[in-house]
């Protein structure tokens, strides 16, 4: 029998549920901590030593010394993202970064060019995704066409690398000459001589990681998966074309880390009290806010809604800045990700947002189902992106709100009502809330024993 010591920690709606704060919590006594999907579409905030840390790319189990850290090969690396937060991290004091960060040479690199033709691509379409515009859709689109650029191709002689970037974007220069981006068409020998230099840079980052994994199962040493972007953004299972271009679900996560089902220990799923979502595509409990059609925060208007979870719980994009779109907290997609992510345990993050939005509005709500083609049903519909139809939510709403402080560290401790909701969420969803976010720091966490 293989050991079972991995924890993935998932997000269950649209991504910026909290999943950096738990992950480096879990991290804490880990071994191995491993970004499997994604790129720098990601912003993931630790907060270390009372510092912010917003990571992109790199695992928040970094501030912790013991952590080996890898970059698994399902990730789309953007190197001049990750270089900057190799430095930050320097900076912050986190040690021995180039031993302990491992990359596997399977990771397929973002180039400049993925992200030119993200950004082409958007501004042709009918009705834009709304991406963050880094490259990602078009690196792993290189990678399915099998004209990628891997990690391991960074350590080739430069002529040769500069051949597979020629191979790479014959027809992406073409389309760049067709839309008069010529300052876009890549310059093969020049790109080619700098990615092989930023291979030398990070010749001893780049590795096989199956020998790491392998040994850390063996020794029963604890795995945690730090999962990127969120259930209803996966790229088989979520609103499609409304999605990203990996697969964060518990399944897709596993394989972009290299790592076997029959080891997995526990599974996370990561949530907010309410719920929030950036770009564009269906999203059932959202709530009016003032903002354009581009995403822009229109000033001087009488906040609705959205506006005062959007103030309260700071949702502005950590990778694009853009306000997030904010509504009510969404249970029957907790009971889809439930299944399909083999959710164990809720993190129920921003717990403490919600209560300070209820003192602000006079109520919360919560959607327990979805009132749909004329049917009460308790899960997310699957061809609403065909019928168009957004399901209709069915809410419960408690009257007022309450106050979350530091002395709250035990279930017990909270305001009843804050319990009260807790209640809702378990029971509409099924799933056990095991964690409760009170704030933003690693301490700022009721972890539930008994359950
Ligand atoms: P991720 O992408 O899922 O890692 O989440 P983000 O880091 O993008 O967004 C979550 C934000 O909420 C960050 O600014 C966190 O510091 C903050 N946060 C996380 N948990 C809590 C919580 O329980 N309460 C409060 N007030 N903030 C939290
Ligand atoms: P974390 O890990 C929130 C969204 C984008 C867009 C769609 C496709 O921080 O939770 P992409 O650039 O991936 O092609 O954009 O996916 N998106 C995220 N939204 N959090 C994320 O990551 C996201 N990563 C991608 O806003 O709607
Ligand atoms: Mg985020």
């Amino acid at each position: 029998m293989m050991n079972k010591n991995i924890t993935i920690i998932v997000g269950a709606k649209w991504g910026d549920e909290g999943k950096g704060k738990i992950a480096a919590i879990e991290a804490q006594n880990a071994k191995l901590v491993i970004r499997a999907t994604g790129g720098s579409n990601a912003g993931h905030t630790v907060i270390y030593k009372e510092q912010k840390l917003p990571l992109h790319l790199v695992p928040g189990g970094i501030a912790y010394p013991q952590t080996t850290c890898i970059i698994g090969p399902g990730v789309v690396l953007d190197l001049e993202v990750l270089f900057e937060e190799i430095a930050f991290l320097k900076k912050c004091g986190i040690p021995d970064i180039e031993s302990r960060l491992k990359i596997s040479g399977r990771t397929h690199v973002t180039l400049p060019y993925h992200k030119d033709l993200d950004g082409l691509y958007e501004s042709l379409k009918n009705k834009p995704v709304g991406t963050t515009k880094r490259g990602i859709g078009p690196t792993y689109a290189d990678k399915s066409n099998r004209i990628g650029i891997r990690m391991y191709d960074l350590l080739l002689p430069e002529d040769e690398l500069i051949h597979k970037i020629e191979e790479a974007t014959k027809v992406h220069n073409q389309v760049f000459k067709a839309n008069n981006m010529e300052n876009c068409v890549v310059d093969c020998q020049k790109l080619g001589k700098q990615y092989h230099e930023y291979g030398e840079t990070l010749k001893n980052y780049i590795t096989d990681i199956e020998p790491l994994i392998f040994n850390s199962i063996k020794n029963n040493e604890k795995i945690v998966v730090e999962g990127a972007q969120a259930f209803r953004l996966d790229l088989d299972h979520g609103d499609y074309p409304m999605v990203t271009s990996s697969h964060p679900v518990v399944s897709g996560t596993l394989c972009g880390a290299a790592l076997p089902a029959q080891a997995l220990n526990v599974v996370i799923g990561v949530d907010k009290a309410y719920n929030s979502r950036v770009g564009n595509g269906p999203f059932p409990t959202e709530l009016p806010a003032s903002i354009d059609e581009n995403g822009n925060v229109i000033k001087d208007t009488t906040p609705l809604e959205g506006d005062i979870i959007r103030d309260l719980g700071h949702e502005y994009g950590t990778t694009t800045g853009r306000p997030r779109r904010c509504g009510w907290m969404d249970c029957p997609i907790l009971c889809s990700a439930k299944y399909t992510s083999g959710i164990d345990y809720l993190c129920l993050n921003h717990l403490d947002t919600l209560g300070e939005i209820g003192k602000k509005l006079g109520y919360v709500k919560v959607c327990t189902s979805y009132m749909y083609k004329g049917e009460k049903i308790h899960h997310y519909p699957d061809d609403i992106m065909v019928t168009g139809e957004i399901p209709e939510p069915v809410y419960e709403t408690l009257e007022g709100g309450w106050t979350i402080d530091s002395s709250c560290k035990k279930y017990e401790d909270l305001p009843e009502l804050a319990k009260k909701f807790v209640e809702i969420v378990e029971k509409a969803s099924g799933i056990p809330v095991k964690y409760i976010g009170t704030g933003p720091a690693s301490d700022d966490l009721i972890v539930r024993e008994d359950i």
